[in-house]
């Protein structure tokens, strides 16, 4: 396992709200994810959900506040504090963010919390009129003043019945706040990257568009390996189905034209522009107003060519450029290192069924702007992403930016 979890470890504690059972499943994946996971519950977490569910999905002790071995003038926590490589609580109720405004330190997840020097990340879950209330928007202000990193909560259907702001992230979003805060002080602090991503969509009528295969989860992987290393990422995405990378700044764009656009404008700020989207070579000429009725005979449609927006695009920034090969890969994708003015170009064949469209692997060739090759074995999206990273942080570093 290579993902910005592995090897980590976790400190998950849970407090008593019924979100309580999404934390099942965080700990589950972050399991998965090859995190090391310590779960703290709190008492009125125990109401909701049983330790035993926890060890079964960690495989490791589970504290509670009912363990008397287990109580705050135990080294225990202590322990857990010194190993954490960050602090998760989830899901945070009103009542746990105010005795962390507070900083008091009644239960072993509080006293781990101020014993900790690693991140500490609250999710909070709770009806609501809770959340609005001044003295919790106080308290999270404050929390978030010391630096502590409050995911969520998201507005939607509520346990109350009612509809509004208090809903837990789903893992998913929570997985993505967990890496980024990891990785905040990594090579790419304080680094810029923008990174576009699936394939746009060119109108020829109201109803019906040119496209590609692009299922954009290069693009996305390598915006969220960003982000893992403390880069601020500006992700202009062509349509996917793909949700949002939490943390990442995402702009939808549909055409070759409104990429180039969004691209342009993000660049002005970056230190590296990897062009990871299948962009249209060819629009049409105009796209009808109206929907093109069926008719007897063939149809010709007129095509126009679009913004070549890596060779358009002008440094100082690093310049990367992806070229999907179906023949003579090394070779044209060498050709254009040089008529695109790049700094690093990422081959790939397409017709291998490891690395083509949708697939969540990639077998890809790194090509450097003195054309030296190096051919990479088949990896994650995200290993690859990592392995494109690291040339970028060090081409980054060379320009003296
Ligand atoms: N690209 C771009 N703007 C375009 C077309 C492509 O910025 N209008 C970028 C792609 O995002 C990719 C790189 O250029 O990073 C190479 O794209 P590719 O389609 O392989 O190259 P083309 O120059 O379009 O050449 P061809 O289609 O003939 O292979």
């Amino acid at each position: 396992m290579a993902g910005a979890l592995a090897g980590k470890h976790i400190v998950l504690g849970v407090t008593g709200s019924i979100a309580c059972y999404k934390a099942l499943d965080l700990a589950s994946k972050l399991v998965q994810a090859g995190a090391l996971v310590d779960t703290i519950l709190s008492y009125g977490a125990t109401q909701f959900v049983t330790p035993l569910a926890f060890r079964s999905l960690t495989h490791r002790e589970v504290v509670t506040d009912t363990f008397d071995l287990h109580s705050q003038f135990s080294n225990e926590h202590v322990a857990l504090a010194q190993q954490a490589d960050i602090v998760v609580i989830a899901p945070a109720t009103v009542h746990c963010i105010a005795k962390l405004a507070a900083g008091l330190a009644d239960d072993p997840l509080t006293t781990t919390v101020i014993a900790a020097k690693a991140p500490l990340l609250v999710a909070p879950a709770m009806d609501a009129n809770m959340f609005d209330h001044p003295a919790t928007q106080e308290n999270l202000a404050k929390l978030r003043s010391r630096g502590v990193v409050i995911a969520g909560p998201a507005a939607g259907r509520l346990a109350s019945g009612l509809t509004g702001m208090g809903r837990l992230l789903e893992t998913p979003e929570l997985l993505g706040y967990i890496s980024a805060t990891l990785g905040r002080k990594g090579d790419l602090e304080g680094r810029t990257v923008v990174i576009s991503a699936g394939g746009t969509q060119e109108p020829i009528d109201p109803v019906r568009v040119i496209t590609n295969h692009s299922s954009g989860k290069m693009g996305y992987a390598l915006a969220e390996a960003a982000r893992d290393r403390g880069a601020k990422v500006v992700l202009v995405a062509a349509p996917t189905s793909l949700p949002n990378p939490p943390l990442v700044q995402v702009v939808r764009v549909q055409t070759a034209q409104q990429m180039a656009e969004a691209v342009f404008k993000a660049v002005r700020q970056a230190d590296a522009l990897i062009m990871a989207a299948a962009v249209a070579d060819y629009r049409p000429a105009s796209a009808a107003e109206q929907k093109i009725k069926k008719a007897a005979g063939a149809l010709t449609l007129e095509l126009t060519n679009t913004t070549d927006i890596l060779a358009t695009a002008k440094g100082p920034f690093v310049k990367v450029g992806f070229a999907a090969e179906s023949q003579d890969l090394v070779e044209n994708a060498r050709a254009k290192v040089r008529s695109k003015g790049l700094d690093l170009m990422v081959a790939n064949d397409i017709t291998d069924p490891q690395s083509g469209f949708g697939s969540d692997t990639n077998k890809v060739t790194l090509i450097d702007k003195n054309l030296r090759a190096e051919e990479l074995p088949v990896l994650t999206k995200y290993e690859v992403s990592q392995r494109i990273l690291d040339r970028v942080s060090a081409l980054i570093l060379a320009s003296g930016a």
